[in-house]
């Protein structure tokens, strides 16, 4: 998701700072954006040229780094701990004019502004999965967030060519992961009952709701381990049995079958990405 955000922010003409633990990571990060960069600039997609783009992006393993730009937005993986001490840390580097945002799926954003100094200029600000080609974002409205840095972020979305969801209530899930939320956990159910099979229940989605994809294949894509912590922290939040995660979908985390990045999910995949 990192990728996508920086991505997009460069190729709206902003200068970013792509921070991550290590280098080995970030080189292979900025290769990923460069090859989906290349592929838009050549479909006539994205103005200017790869190299302009490319030069946008700055890459550093030191938070310091980060510490200096104007609107930090964490995409850190889903555990709140992991995004609290990430906070705690750059809330003292940073000046006290900068924004802080967060791209979590499900933790509530007033949580994680609470371990700063500047609960007033956090918010959240949800982008969706592959980034450069979904146009939605939800922009989520902390407890404490000031109205300014609320209209901060709508402008900003719009700023980088996105379509802005507002979110007045920080709730769990948000508004649309939420929703779709139960859609999924639903599918995956009528898997586990042996209702209907991956495939049937993916069709059925694409050709009677005119969705792109189903929710099993968004699953594999968005990564099972991804979705089961999301799941778990709306449950643990609203403790209401719609948001449990069902066992089959815990299972398969465990057994290490999160999905496309693992070749193996609610379908089976090759090296290359086809599905086996
Ligand atoms: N995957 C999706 O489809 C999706 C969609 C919307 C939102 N999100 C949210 O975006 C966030 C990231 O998800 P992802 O799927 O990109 O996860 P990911 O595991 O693919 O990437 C997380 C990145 O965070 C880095 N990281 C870990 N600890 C760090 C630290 N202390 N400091 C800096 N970087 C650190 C990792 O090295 C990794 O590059 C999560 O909060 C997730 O809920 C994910």
């Amino acid at each position: 998701m990192g990728m996508g955000i920086a991505q997009v922010c460069a190729q709206s003409k902003l200068n970013v700072i792509m921070y991550d633990l290590s280098k080995e990571l970030l080189d292979n990060a900025v290769r990923k954006i460069e090859w989906s960069v290349s592929k838009l600039v050549e479909k006539g997609k994205v103005k200017g040229s790869v190299d302009e783009i490319m030069g946008r992006i700055n890459i550093s393993a030191d938070i310091h780094s980060v510490a200096k730009t104007d609107l930090v937005i964490e995409a850190i993986f889903e555990k709140m701990e992991i995004k609290q001490a990430f906070f705690e840390t750059i809330d003292e580097l940073a000046p006290k004019k900068t924004v802080f945002a967060s791209n979590t799926s499900a933790i509530p954003i007033s949580q994680l502004a609470a371990v700063t100094n500047r609960p007033d200029k956090f918010l959240g600000l949800h982008f969706f999965n592959p980034v450069p080609m979904l146009r939605a974002v939800e922009v989520i409205k902390g407890i404490s967030t000031s109205k300014k840095i609320f209209d901060f972020g709508k402008s900003f979305v719009e700023f980088i060519g996105k379509d802005p969801i507002l979110v007045q209530n920080d709730i769990a899930g948000f508004v649309l992961n939420r929703m779709n939320m139960l859609t999924n956990l639903e599918a995956m159910r009528l898997v586990e009952n042996k209702v209907a099979t991956p495939e049937d229940i993916d069709k059925g989605m694409r050709l009677a709701f005119g969705r792109k994809m189903g929710p099993l294949e968004t699953s594999d894509l968005v990564g099972l381990d991804v979705q089961l912590m999301a799941y778990s922290n709306v449950y643990e939040e609203e403790q209401d049995s719609k948001f449990f995660p069902p066992s089959i979908l815990r299972r398969k985390v465990l057994a290490g079958q999160l999905g496309r990045k693992t070749n193996r999910g609610w379908y089976e995949y090759n090296d290359d990405g086809s599905r086996r």
